[in-house]
Protein backbone atom coordinates (compact mmCIF):
# COMPACT_ATOMS: atom_id res chain seq x y z
CA UNK A 1 0.00 0.00 0.00
CA UNK A 2 3.20 2.52 0.77
CA UNK A 3 4.23 2.10 -2.13
CA UNK A 4 1.01 3.06 -4.11
CA UNK A 5 0.46 5.97 -6.12
CA UNK A 6 -2.39 8.07 -5.66
CA UNK A 7 -3.14 10.79 -8.63
CA UNK A 8 -5.30 13.27 -7.78
CA UNK A 9 -7.05 14.94 -10.74
CA UNK A 10 -8.61 18.13 -10.30
CA UNK A 11 -11.26 18.48 -13.13
CA UNK A 12 -12.40 22.17 -13.29
CA UNK A 13 -9.38 23.08 -12.11
CA UNK A 14 -9.24 26.76 -13.32
CA UNK A 15 -12.40 27.56 -11.74
CA UNK A 16 -13.24 29.17 -8.46
CA UNK A 17 -13.12 26.39 -5.59
CA UNK A 18 -10.22 24.69 -7.22
CA UNK A 19 -7.89 27.70 -7.01
CA UNK A 20 -9.30 29.42 -3.53
CA UNK A 21 -10.15 25.56 -1.70
CA UNK A 22 -8.64 23.02 -3.54
CA UNK A 23 -5.24 23.90 -4.43
CA UNK A 24 -4.56 25.69 -1.24
CA UNK A 25 -6.10 22.55 1.25
CA UNK A 26 -3.44 19.93 -0.98
CA UNK A 27 -0.39 22.28 -0.63
CA UNK A 28 -1.29 22.96 3.01
CA UNK A 29 -1.48 18.27 3.63
CA UNK A 30 1.55 18.17 1.43
CA UNK A 31 3.52 20.62 4.05
CA UNK A 32 2.02 19.10 7.22
CA UNK A 33 3.36 15.65 5.26
CA UNK A 34 0.11 14.27 4.78
CA UNK A 35 -0.13 13.59 1.51
CA UNK A 36 0.91 10.14 0.57
CA UNK A 37 5.04 9.42 -0.96
CA UNK A 38 3.55 9.33 -4.22
CA UNK A 39 1.35 11.31 -5.41
CA UNK A 40 0.71 13.86 -8.15
CA UNK A 41 -1.72 16.81 -8.74
CA UNK A 42 -3.84 16.81 -11.93
CA UNK A 43 -5.85 19.75 -12.98
CA UNK A 44 -8.06 18.93 -16.12
CA UNK A 45 -10.19 21.58 -17.73
CA UNK A 46 -11.00 23.23 -21.20
CA UNK A 47 -9.09 26.23 -20.97
CA UNK A 48 -5.37 25.74 -23.07
CA UNK A 49 -2.96 26.38 -20.08
CA UNK A 50 0.68 24.62 -19.84
CA UNK A 51 2.11 23.45 -16.35
CA UNK A 52 4.20 26.17 -15.90
CA UNK A 53 0.76 28.40 -16.16
CA UNK A 54 -0.92 26.06 -13.77
CA UNK A 55 1.92 26.31 -11.29
CA UNK A 56 1.83 29.93 -11.29
CA UNK A 57 -1.84 30.04 -11.01
CA UNK A 58 -1.44 27.83 -7.98
CA UNK A 59 1.10 29.53 -6.27
CA UNK A 60 -0.39 33.13 -7.05
CA UNK A 61 -3.58 32.15 -5.48
CA UNK A 62 -2.56 30.11 -2.87
CA UNK A 63 -4.22 31.66 0.10
CA UNK A 64 -4.30 29.01 3.05
CA UNK A 65 -3.02 29.02 6.63
CA UNK A 66 0.75 27.79 6.04
CA UNK A 67 1.17 31.55 3.47
CA UNK A 68 3.53 33.33 5.82
CA UNK A 69 5.62 30.87 6.58
CA UNK A 70 9.80 31.26 6.08
CA UNK A 71 9.84 27.63 5.11
CA UNK A 72 6.35 27.57 2.80
CA UNK A 73 8.91 28.86 -0.60
CA UNK A 74 11.12 25.28 -0.79
CA UNK A 75 7.52 23.76 0.41
CA UNK A 76 5.77 24.73 -2.51
CA UNK A 77 8.72 24.31 -5.48
CA UNK A 78 8.68 20.85 -4.54
CA UNK A 79 4.97 20.69 -4.35
CA UNK A 80 4.81 22.62 -7.87
CA UNK A 81 6.70 19.98 -9.71
CA UNK A 82 3.84 17.35 -8.94
CA UNK A 83 0.96 19.62 -10.40
CA UNK A 84 0.44 19.00 -14.10
CA UNK A 85 -2.12 20.23 -16.13
CA UNK A 86 -4.39 18.84 -18.96
CA UNK A 87 -6.53 20.51 -21.08
CA UNK A 88 -9.71 18.87 -22.31
CA UNK A 89 -13.54 19.21 -22.88
CA UNK A 90 -15.64 17.22 -20.17
CA UNK A 91 -17.43 14.83 -22.29
CA UNK A 92 -14.45 14.06 -24.44
CA UNK A 93 -13.07 10.38 -24.09
CA UNK A 94 -10.03 10.55 -26.14
CA UNK A 95 -9.34 13.21 -23.71
CA UNK A 96 -9.52 11.35 -20.69
CA UNK A 97 -7.57 8.47 -22.46
CA UNK A 98 -5.28 10.97 -22.93
CA UNK A 99 -5.20 12.06 -19.40
CA UNK A 100 -5.04 8.40 -18.57
CA UNK A 101 -1.97 7.82 -20.79
CA UNK A 102 -0.07 11.01 -19.13
CA UNK A 103 -1.15 9.64 -15.11
CA UNK A 104 0.60 6.79 -16.38
CA UNK A 105 4.03 7.77 -16.61
CA UNK A 106 3.98 9.36 -13.25
CA UNK A 107 2.56 5.98 -11.38
CA UNK A 108 5.76 4.28 -13.39
CA UNK A 109 4.87 1.22 -12.89
CA UNK A 110 3.02 1.31 -9.25
CA UNK A 111 -0.27 0.52 -7.87
CA UNK A 112 -2.11 3.71 -8.81
CA UNK A 113 -5.05 4.98 -6.96
CA UNK A 114 -6.84 7.85 -8.42
CA UNK A 115 -9.00 10.49 -7.11
CA UNK A 116 -11.09 12.41 -8.99
CA UNK A 117 -12.70 15.92 -7.36
CA UNK A 118 -15.63 17.35 -9.85
CA UNK A 119 -15.19 21.01 -9.36
CA UNK A 120 -17.15 21.72 -12.36
CA UNK A 121 -21.46 22.62 -12.66
CA UNK A 122 -23.92 19.79 -12.65
CA UNK A 123 -24.82 19.77 -16.66
CA UNK A 124 -21.40 18.58 -17.20
CA UNK A 125 -21.31 16.54 -14.16
CA UNK A 126 -22.76 13.30 -15.81
CA UNK A 127 -20.40 13.51 -19.04
CA UNK A 128 -17.31 13.92 -16.71
CA UNK A 129 -17.89 10.98 -14.77
CA UNK A 130 -18.42 8.79 -17.79
CA UNK A 131 -15.35 9.98 -19.52
CA UNK A 132 -13.12 9.04 -16.07
CA UNK A 133 -14.52 6.23 -15.14
CA UNK A 134 -13.97 4.63 -18.74
CA UNK A 135 -11.20 6.18 -19.72
CA UNK A 136 -8.87 7.35 -17.11
CA UNK A 137 -9.74 4.93 -13.97
CA UNK A 138 -7.57 2.82 -12.11
CA UNK A 139 -6.48 -0.54 -13.38
CA UNK A 140 -5.14 -2.20 -10.41
CA UNK A 141 -5.98 0.30 -7.56
CA UNK A 142 -9.04 2.39 -6.20
CA UNK A 143 -10.73 4.73 -8.27
CA UNK A 144 -12.81 7.70 -6.10
CA UNK A 145 -14.69 10.37 -6.90
CA UNK A 146 -15.78 13.26 -4.99
CA UNK A 147 -18.28 15.37 -6.20
CA UNK A 148 -19.62 18.81 -5.16
CA UNK A 149 -22.98 20.22 -4.73
CA UNK A 150 -25.54 21.03 -5.97
CA UNK A 151 -26.90 17.14 -6.22
CA UNK A 152 -29.95 17.98 -7.72
CA UNK A 153 -32.52 20.85 -7.18
CA UNK A 154 -35.17 18.63 -5.44
CA UNK A 155 -36.35 15.03 -4.69
CA UNK A 156 -36.53 13.58 -8.14
CA UNK A 157 -33.54 15.65 -9.82
CA UNK A 158 -31.43 14.33 -6.92
CA UNK A 159 -32.30 11.16 -7.64
CA UNK A 160 -32.24 11.14 -11.29
CA UNK A 161 -28.51 12.57 -10.33
CA UNK A 162 -27.55 9.43 -8.50
CA UNK A 163 -29.24 6.72 -10.95
CA UNK A 164 -26.97 8.10 -13.54
CA UNK A 165 -23.81 8.66 -11.15
CA UNK A 166 -24.53 4.80 -10.30
CA UNK A 167 -24.03 3.48 -13.80
CA UNK A 168 -20.93 4.18 -13.56
CA UNK A 169 -20.13 4.46 -10.28
CA UNK A 170 -20.46 2.27 -7.22
CA UNK A 171 -21.90 4.10 -4.02
CA UNK A 172 -18.17 3.41 -2.00
CA UNK A 173 -16.59 5.36 -4.50
CA UNK A 174 -18.84 8.80 -4.56
CA UNK A 175 -18.07 10.96 -1.92
CA UNK A 176 -20.48 13.65 -1.57
CA UNK A 177 -19.40 16.86 0.10
CA UNK A 178 -20.24 19.12 2.28
CA UNK A 179 -17.82 21.30 3.39
CA UNK A 180 -19.36 22.26 6.39
CA UNK A 181 -18.46 18.09 7.84
CA UNK A 182 -15.30 19.19 7.59
CA UNK A 183 -15.06 22.13 9.69
CA UNK A 184 -13.14 21.73 13.46
CA UNK A 185 -16.34 22.59 15.44
CA UNK A 186 -18.48 20.33 13.28
CA UNK A 187 -16.66 17.78 13.89
CA UNK A 188 -15.92 18.32 17.83
CA UNK A 189 -19.99 18.75 18.20
CA UNK A 190 -20.04 14.55 18.58
CA UNK A 191 -16.98 14.81 21.14
CA UNK A 192 -18.58 17.46 22.88
CA UNK A 193 -21.79 15.25 23.10
CA UNK A 194 -20.70 11.83 23.91
CA UNK A 195 -17.78 12.22 26.05
CA UNK A 196 -19.14 14.48 28.70
CA UNK A 197 -21.11 13.69 30.87
CA UNK A 198 -22.55 17.12 31.45
CA UNK A 199 -24.15 17.07 28.28
CA UNK A 200 -25.53 14.02 26.91
CA UNK A 201 -28.11 13.53 29.73
CA UNK A 202 -29.47 17.24 29.00
CA UNK A 203 -29.74 16.68 25.06
CA UNK A 204 -33.45 16.09 24.60
CA UNK A 205 -36.67 18.18 25.26
CA UNK A 206 -36.95 17.59 28.44
CA UNK A 207 -33.75 20.09 29.64
CA UNK A 208 -33.86 21.89 25.69
CA UNK A 209 -36.09 24.45 24.71
CA UNK A 210 -35.04 25.28 21.32
CA UNK A 211 -32.25 24.91 19.46
CA UNK A 212 -30.86 27.68 16.96
CA UNK A 213 -28.79 27.11 13.33
CA UNK A 214 -27.66 30.32 12.16
CA UNK A 215 -25.51 30.96 9.11
CA UNK A 216 -24.74 34.64 7.82
CA UNK A 217 -23.00 36.02 5.46
CA UNK A 218 -21.89 40.25 5.23
CA UNK A 219 -21.63 39.87 0.99
CA UNK A 220 -23.87 39.30 -1.82
CA UNK A 221 -23.59 37.12 -4.45
CA UNK A 222 -21.21 39.49 -6.21
CA UNK A 223 -20.67 37.53 -9.47
CA UNK A 224 -22.15 33.92 -8.16
CA UNK A 225 -25.87 34.86 -8.91
CA UNK A 226 -25.77 33.01 -12.09
CA UNK A 227 -24.97 29.90 -10.20
CA UNK A 228 -27.45 31.21 -6.76
CA UNK A 229 -30.49 32.11 -8.71
CA UNK A 230 -30.91 28.54 -9.89
CA UNK A 231 -30.99 27.78 -6.40
CA UNK A 232 -31.38 29.86 -3.78
CA UNK A 233 -30.32 30.06 0.01
CA UNK A 234 -32.66 27.04 1.23
CA UNK A 235 -30.78 25.10 -1.31
CA UNK A 236 -27.77 26.48 -1.44
CA UNK A 237 -27.16 26.54 2.74
CA UNK A 238 -30.47 24.96 4.71
CA UNK A 239 -30.57 21.92 3.02
CA UNK A 240 -27.12 21.29 3.33
CA UNK A 241 -24.97 22.93 5.51
CA UNK A 242 -27.68 23.66 8.33
CA UNK A 243 -29.57 20.52 7.74
CA UNK A 244 -26.43 18.33 8.48
CA UNK A 245 -24.94 20.01 11.33
CA UNK A 246 -28.90 19.39 12.79
CA UNK A 247 -28.20 15.83 12.03
CA UNK A 248 -24.73 15.16 13.80
CA UNK A 249 -26.61 17.26 16.50
CA UNK A 250 -29.73 15.75 16.91
CA UNK A 251 -28.85 12.07 16.15
CA UNK A 252 -29.05 9.22 18.73
CA UNK A 253 -25.53 7.84 20.08
CA UNK A 254 -23.91 5.83 17.59
CA UNK A 255 -23.26 1.63 17.94
CA UNK A 256 -19.50 3.25 17.36
CA UNK A 257 -17.70 5.77 15.45
CA UNK A 258 -17.30 4.16 12.20
CA UNK A 259 -18.91 5.38 9.02
CA UNK A 260 -22.06 3.92 8.39
CA UNK A 261 -23.48 3.52 12.13
CA UNK A 262 -22.88 7.38 12.44
CA UNK A 263 -24.43 7.64 9.20
CA UNK A 264 -27.35 5.03 9.91
CA UNK A 265 -27.98 7.07 12.77
CA UNK A 266 -27.98 10.28 10.96
CA UNK A 267 -30.92 8.98 8.52
CA UNK A 268 -33.14 8.34 11.13
CA UNK A 269 -33.21 11.63 12.58
CA UNK A 270 -33.55 12.84 9.20
CA UNK A 271 -36.15 10.37 8.58
CA UNK A 272 -37.92 11.37 11.97
CA UNK A 273 -38.47 15.41 10.76
CA UNK A 274 -41.48 16.98 9.82
CA UNK A 275 -41.33 18.11 5.53
CA UNK A 276 -41.36 21.82 6.18
CA UNK A 277 -44.38 23.69 4.65
CA UNK A 278 -44.99 27.29 3.60
CA UNK A 279 -46.10 27.85 7.23
CA UNK A 280 -42.61 27.05 8.55
CA UNK A 281 -40.92 29.30 6.88
CA UNK A 282 -40.07 32.99 5.97
CA UNK A 283 -37.95 34.31 2.86
CA UNK A 284 -36.12 37.12 2.07
CA UNK A 285 -34.15 39.29 -0.70
CA UNK A 286 -32.07 41.60 -0.05
CA UNK A 287 -32.05 45.08 -1.65
CA UNK A 288 -29.80 48.07 -1.94
CA UNK A 289 -28.32 50.07 1.05
CA UNK A 290 -26.42 53.39 1.31
CA UNK A 291 -23.92 53.45 4.13
CA UNK A 292 -21.26 56.14 4.99
CA UNK A 293 -21.30 56.83 1.36
CA UNK A 294 -20.90 53.51 -0.32
CA UNK A 295 -23.99 52.19 -1.47
CA UNK A 296 -24.04 48.13 -1.62
CA UNK A 297 -26.65 46.56 -4.30
CA UNK A 298 -29.59 44.63 -4.41
CA UNK A 299 -29.47 40.99 -5.12
CA UNK A 300 -31.49 42.08 -8.72
CA UNK A 301 -28.68 44.19 -9.62
CA UNK A 302 -25.87 41.48 -9.58
CA UNK A 303 -25.94 41.01 -13.55
CA UNK A 304 -25.77 37.68 -13.57
CA UNK A 305 -29.75 37.97 -12.02
CA UNK A 306 -32.94 37.87 -14.12
CA UNK A 307 -34.44 40.64 -13.50
CA UNK A 308 -37.39 40.47 -10.66
CA UNK A 309 -36.50 37.13 -9.51
CA UNK A 310 -37.65 35.73 -6.66
CA UNK A 311 -34.70 33.88 -5.24
CA UNK A 312 -34.89 33.87 -1.98
CA UNK A 313 -31.42 35.14 -1.07
CA UNK A 314 -32.05 34.94 3.01
CA UNK A 315 -34.69 31.94 4.57
CA UNK A 316 -35.72 31.32 8.29
CA UNK A 317 -37.37 28.18 9.61
CA UNK A 318 -39.18 25.89 12.17
CA UNK A 319 -38.60 22.31 11.78
CA UNK A 320 -39.36 19.50 14.11
CA UNK A 321 -37.85 15.84 15.00
CA UNK A 322 -41.16 14.03 15.29
CA UNK A 323 -39.27 11.72 18.05
CA UNK A 324 -39.38 10.68 21.48
CA UNK A 325 -35.98 12.73 22.34
CA UNK A 326 -37.16 15.59 20.99
CA UNK A 327 -41.01 15.51 20.51
CA UNK A 328 -41.94 19.37 20.28
CA UNK A 329 -38.74 21.13 20.65
CA UNK A 330 -38.20 24.18 17.13
CA UNK A 331 -35.20 23.68 15.65
CA UNK A 332 -35.03 27.11 14.05
CA UNK A 333 -32.41 27.64 11.17
CA UNK A 334 -31.53 31.01 9.82
CA UNK A 335 -29.59 32.11 6.88
CA UNK A 336 -29.04 35.15 4.85
CA UNK A 337 -26.56 36.43 2.14
CA UNK A 338 -25.84 40.18 2.61
CA UNK A 339 -26.42 40.64 6.04
CA UNK A 340 -24.29 42.53 8.87
CA UNK A 341 -22.14 39.73 9.96
CA UNK A 342 -20.05 36.69 8.75
CA UNK A 343 -20.93 33.91 11.09
CA UNK A 344 -22.01 30.12 11.69
CA UNK A 345 -23.09 29.15 15.52
CA UNK A 346 -25.33 26.40 17.37
CA UNK A 347 -27.23 28.39 20.35
CA UNK A 348 -29.09 25.66 22.26
CA UNK A 349 -31.74 27.23 24.64
CA UNK A 350 -32.33 25.63 27.75
CA UNK A 351 -35.97 25.70 29.81
CA UNK A 352 -36.28 27.97 32.71
CA UNK A 353 -34.91 26.46 36.14
CA UNK A 354 -38.30 24.88 37.54
CA UNK A 355 -39.50 27.38 40.56
CA UNK A 356 -36.36 29.36 40.92
CA UNK A 357 -35.95 30.96 43.91
CA UNK A 358 -33.92 33.98 42.28
CA UNK A 359 -36.51 35.15 40.20
CA UNK A 360 -38.95 34.53 42.96
CA UNK A 361 -37.42 36.59 46.04
CA UNK A 362 -35.33 38.97 44.10
CA UNK A 363 -37.14 40.52 40.75
CA UNK A 364 -33.90 40.19 39.12
CA UNK A 365 -35.15 40.58 35.40
CA UNK A 366 -33.31 37.56 34.63
CA UNK A 367 -36.31 35.10 34.32
CA UNK A 368 -35.68 35.41 30.86
CA UNK A 369 -31.94 34.20 31.22
CA UNK A 370 -31.93 30.80 30.65
CA UNK A 371 -28.58 28.89 30.21
CA UNK A 372 -27.58 28.90 26.54
CA UNK A 373 -24.51 27.02 24.84
CA UNK A 374 -23.24 28.30 21.99
CA UNK A 375 -20.90 26.78 19.49
CA UNK A 376 -19.34 29.13 17.21
CA UNK A 377 -18.65 27.31 14.14
CA UNK A 378 -16.85 30.15 12.67
CA UNK A 379 -15.02 32.54 12.46
CA UNK A 380 -13.36 33.11 15.98
CA UNK A 381 -13.83 29.17 16.98
CA UNK A 382 -15.40 28.74 20.39
CA UNK A 383 -17.62 26.73 22.71
CA UNK A 384 -19.38 29.12 25.69
CA UNK A 385 -21.91 28.35 28.10
CA UNK A 386 -23.90 31.01 29.17
CA UNK A 387 -24.90 30.76 33.03
CA UNK A 388 -26.27 33.15 35.98
CA UNK A 389 -23.75 33.68 38.72
CA UNK A 390 -23.98 36.35 41.54
CA UNK A 391 -22.37 39.72 41.23
CA UNK A 392 -19.40 39.69 43.67
CA UNK A 393 -20.42 42.00 46.68
CA UNK A 394 -22.43 42.16 50.04
CA UNK A 395 -25.30 42.68 47.81
CA UNK A 396 -27.14 39.53 45.72
CA UNK A 397 -27.30 41.04 42.66
CA UNK A 398 -27.47 38.60 39.69
CA UNK A 399 -25.36 38.01 36.53
CA UNK A 400 -25.13 36.57 33.33
CA UNK A 401 -21.74 34.95 32.56
CA UNK A 402 -19.73 32.80 29.70
CA UNK A 403 -17.89 29.60 30.70
CA UNK A 404 -15.45 29.90 27.47
CA UNK A 405 -13.70 27.84 25.07
CA UNK A 406 -11.97 30.04 23.03
CA UNK A 407 -9.85 27.84 20.34
CA UNK A 408 -7.76 31.03 20.00
CA UNK A 409 -6.63 31.18 23.58
CA UNK A 410 -6.38 27.55 24.34
CA UNK A 411 -4.22 26.47 21.14
CA UNK A 412 -1.42 27.97 19.39
CA UNK A 413 -1.78 25.70 16.66
CA UNK A 414 -4.18 27.10 13.41
CA UNK A 415 -7.28 25.12 12.63
CA UNK A 416 -7.28 23.33 9.64
CA UNK A 417 -9.56 24.33 6.41
CA UNK A 418 -12.66 21.77 5.99
CA UNK A 419 -11.19 20.87 2.52
CA UNK A 420 -7.40 19.51 4.03
CA UNK A 421 -9.53 17.41 6.18
CA UNK A 422 -12.04 15.87 3.53
CA UNK A 423 -9.37 15.74 1.03
CA UNK A 424 -7.36 13.51 3.38
CA UNK A 425 -10.46 11.29 4.03
CA UNK A 426 -11.01 10.98 0.64
CA UNK A 427 -7.33 9.68 0.08
CA UNK A 428 -7.95 7.81 3.02
CA UNK A 429 -11.31 5.81 2.10
CA UNK A 430 -13.16 7.26 5.29
CA UNK A 431 -16.27 8.01 4.15
CA UNK A 432 -17.92 9.70 7.85
CA UNK A 433 -17.69 12.68 6.65
CA UNK A 434 -19.34 12.39 3.78
CA UNK A 435 -23.02 12.35 2.46
CA UNK A 436 -24.15 8.77 1.46
CA UNK A 437 -27.28 8.85 -0.79
CA UNK A 438 -30.22 7.72 1.51
CA UNK A 439 -28.86 10.76 3.68
CA UNK A 440 -29.23 12.89 0.66
CA UNK A 441 -32.85 11.77 -0.48
CA UNK A 442 -33.67 12.09 3.62
CA UNK A 443 -32.66 15.65 3.31
CA UNK A 444 -34.49 16.68 0.09
CA UNK A 445 -37.39 14.46 0.97
CA UNK A 446 -37.61 17.68 3.75
CA UNK A 447 -37.23 20.58 1.35
CA UNK A 448 -38.55 19.19 -1.63
CA UNK A 449 -42.99 20.50 -0.92
CA UNK A 450 -41.63 23.76 0.01
CA UNK A 451 -39.45 24.58 -2.37
CA UNK A 452 -42.16 23.32 -4.90
CA UNK A 453 -44.79 25.38 -3.20
CA UNK A 454 -42.58 28.89 -2.95
CA UNK A 455 -41.91 28.30 -6.88
CA UNK A 456 -45.59 27.64 -8.20
CA UNK A 457 -47.10 30.08 -5.98
CA UNK A 458 -44.54 32.28 -7.16
CA UNK A 459 -44.22 33.66 -2.92
CA UNK A 460 -42.51 37.28 -2.56
CA UNK A 461 -39.50 37.26 -0.37
CA UNK A 462 -39.72 40.49 2.30
CA UNK A 463 -37.29 42.86 1.56
CA UNK A 464 -33.61 43.37 3.66
CA UNK A 465 -31.44 46.30 3.36
CA UNK A 466 -28.23 45.22 2.13
CA UNK A 467 -25.89 44.93 5.01
CA UNK A 468 -29.08 44.51 7.88
CA UNK A 469 -30.25 41.60 10.67
CA UNK A 470 -32.90 40.24 7.25
CA UNK A 471 -36.24 40.73 7.41
CA UNK A 472 -38.59 41.14 10.22
CA UNK A 473 -40.78 38.30 9.36
CA UNK A 474 -37.60 36.19 11.09
CA UNK A 475 -38.65 37.55 14.64
CA UNK A 476 -42.15 36.84 14.31
CA UNK A 477 -41.06 33.26 13.07
CA UNK A 478 -39.59 32.77 16.09
CA UNK A 479 -41.52 34.71 18.64
CA UNK A 480 -44.55 31.89 17.47
CA UNK A 481 -42.33 29.22 19.14
CA UNK A 482 -41.93 31.63 22.03
CA UNK A 483 -38.21 31.85 20.91
CA UNK A 484 -36.02 34.50 20.71
CA UNK A 485 -32.63 34.71 18.32
CA UNK A 486 -29.99 34.43 20.36
CA UNK A 487 -27.65 36.07 18.24
CA UNK A 488 -29.92 39.02 18.66
CA UNK A 489 -28.04 39.42 21.78
C1 LIG B 1 -21.08 27.20 -0.07
C2 LIG B 1 -22.17 28.05 -0.64
O1 LIG B 1 -21.49 25.86 -0.01
O2 LIG B 1 -20.76 27.64 1.22
C3 LIG B 1 -21.77 29.49 -0.63
O3 LIG B 1 -22.47 27.62 -1.96
C4 LIG B 1 -21.30 29.93 0.73
O4 LIG B 1 -22.85 30.30 -1.05
C5 LIG B 1 -20.27 28.96 1.28
O5 LIG B 1 -20.74 31.21 0.62
C6 LIG B 1 -19.92 29.28 2.73
O6 LIG B 1 -18.84 28.49 3.14
P1 LIG B 1 -17.84 29.01 4.26
O7 LIG B 1 -16.96 27.85 4.51
O8 LIG B 1 -17.14 30.19 3.68
O9 LIG B 1 -18.68 29.38 5.42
Amino acid sequence: ENDATVSIVVVGASGDLAKKKIFPALFSLFYEDCLPEHFTIHGYARSKMTDAELRNMVSETLTCRIDKRVSRVEKMDQFLKRCFYHSGQYDSMQNFVELDRKMKQHEGGRVSNRLFYLSIPPNIFIDAVRCASMSASSGNGWTRVIVEKPFGRDSESSAALTKSLKQYLEEDQIFRIDHYLGKELVENLSVLRFSNLIFEPLWSRQYIRNVQLIFSEDFGTEGRGGYFDNYGIIRDIMQNHLLQILALFAMETPVSLDAEDIRNEKVKVLRSMRPLTLDDVVIGQYKSHTKGGTSFPAYTDDKTVPKGSLTPTFAAAALFIDNSRWDGVPFLMKAGKALHNKRAEIRVQFRHVPGNLYNRNLGTGLDRATNELVIRVQPDEAIYLKINNKVPGLGMRLDRSNLNLHYAARYSKEIPDAYERLLLDAIGGERRLFIRSDELDAAWALFTPLLKELEEKKITPECYPYGSRGPIGAHYLAARYNVRWGDLG
